[in-house]
């Protein structure tokens, strides 16, 4: 049972995240979606509704589960059993920030490899800031997000 660890902030989950999810799901027996509790952000949803928002989008696909941690990355990669960690690349500004990511992850845990993947070209210049940010001005975001991130959205900004 090969499973890969796939962790982000997901303030909320857009369907850029969803992309990278079923691309995972066909190269790995499981895909283990964790919701990290970043110090350095102040999101806007607590971890219970992002991991919430996350358990519904995907609840139609059989070998991915959604869990939340506090820590290292690599910790709970070895506490989930999972070979790897799924990260997605959007543009070449995402690469230096990864980068930096991966070597470090692969310092603290040599076991524990970094496999990217791009999503579709559509959602390149996706991501959770401006989703909360057109959300906050009124502005329907529905083409980006699964339904229930939008009825979170909504309830959040009216
Ligand atoms: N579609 C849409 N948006 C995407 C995306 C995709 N496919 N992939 C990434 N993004 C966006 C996210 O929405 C997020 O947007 P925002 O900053 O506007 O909210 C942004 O890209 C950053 O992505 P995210 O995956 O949430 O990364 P992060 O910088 O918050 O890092 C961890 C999350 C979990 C990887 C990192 O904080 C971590 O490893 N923490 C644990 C501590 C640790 O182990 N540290 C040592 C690591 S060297």
């Amino acid at each position: 049972m090969r499973k890969v660890l796939y962790p982000g902030t997901f303030d909320p989950v857009t369907n850029g995240h969803i992309d990278i999810i079923k691309r995972a799901r066909e190269l790995f027996d499981g895909v283990v979606v964790t919701v990290a509790i970043n110090p350095g952000k102040t999101p806007l949803f607590t971890v219970e509704e992002r991991v919430h928002m996350l358990k519904e989008s995907l609840k139609d696909f059989d070998n991915v589960v959604v869990d939340s941690f506090d820590g290292l990355v690599v910790d709970h990669a070895h506490e989930v059993g999972a070979v790897g960690i799924l990260r997605g690349l959007r543009a070449v500004s995402d690469f230096e920030y990864e980068f930096q990511m991966a070597l470090m992850n692969r310092k603290l845990a040599g076991d524990i490899a970094t496999v990217f993947l791009m999503p579709h070209e559509k959602y390149t210049y996706l991501n959770s800031s401006i989703i909360r940010n057109l959300s906050s001005l009124n502005s329907d975001v529905s083409e980006f997000v699964p339904s229930i991130v939008m009825e979170a959205l909504k309830k959040k900004f009216s």
